[in-house]
């Protein structure tokens, strides 16, 4: 338990997407840190701190009242969004789980789709995966971001338009906003996905298995580093 959390690079991160006066609903809050900062730096109105174990909820419940922020943070313990519908939040946060499960949670609610409802969204794994489904659902993807914290990690902000739409290889791997912004650790990113990559080819090739997508996947990207 701490008095004043101090939010790691990756959530401090997260936290920049969300809006001046949203009210935020961060779903696996686990410890809360993130509304307990958004609340009291006064940039989030109030906050809805959702998990779905209880050990999690009780340590949200603690460090709450330990930070003064009871009347403006309240628990719930739910599966994803369910019974978040009340609250109405303008900000979802969805931050260190796989990209799947992220995907699961966002789709199973009608919260997500409303008009204006921004998703600020942290995949642990599978960002590429999580990029395709918002695509193929009608979401768009209008800011994403690279933060080094140990090891580097994406944050995608998205907002549903009906528009259905699709992504190149190189713009699911990297990130269509993230190519286009091209931010401080660009280069090492794309190093590491051509290293990944090349993993992968290997494999398929030991195996036998065709992998011309991966060819043309590590040439885009040793074009993309030679001209950052
Ligand atoms: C690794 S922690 C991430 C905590 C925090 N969001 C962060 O990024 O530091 C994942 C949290 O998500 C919660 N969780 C997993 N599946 C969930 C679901 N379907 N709905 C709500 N919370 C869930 C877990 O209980 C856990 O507290």
């Amino acid at each position: 338990m701490k008095k004043k959390p101090i939010l790691d690079p990756r959530l401090l991160c997260a936290a920049g997407f969300v809006r001046q006066g949203a009210r935020v609903c961060d779903v696996g809050c686990d410890h809360a840190y993130l509304p307990i900062f958004l609340c009291k730096s006064g940039r989030a109105e109030k906050a809805l701190a959702c998990d779905i174990n209880e050990g999690p909820c009780r340590r949200a419940e603690e460090n709450i009242k330990l930070n003064g922020c009871a009347g403006l943070i309240t628990v719930l313990r739910t599966d994803g969004l369910c019974g978040a519908e009340n609250f109405d939040p303008t900000d979802v946060v969805i931050c260190g789980m796989g990209g799947e499960l992220i995907a699961k949670i966002i789709f199973a609610s009608p919260i997500t789709r409303k008009k204006g409802v921004r998703l600020i969204l942290q995949p642990m794994t599978k960002a590429p995966a999580l990029r395709d489904a918002l695509m193929a659902r009608g979401f768009s993807i209008v800011d994403e971001a690279l933060v080094r914290d140990g090891r580097i990690y994406q944050v995608i902000a998205a907002e549903f338009t009906g528009r259905r739409s699709s992504l190149s290889d190189v713009e699911l791997l990297l990130g269509p906003v993230i190519l286009e912004k091209r931010p401080e650790l660009f280069r090492e990113f794309v190093e590491k996905h051509i290293a990944e990559q090349k993993k992968i080819l290997l494999a398929k090739k030991l195996n036998g298995i065709p992998c011309e997508r991966e060819e043309k996947l590590i040439s885009t990207l040793e074009a993309l580093k030679e001209e950052v």
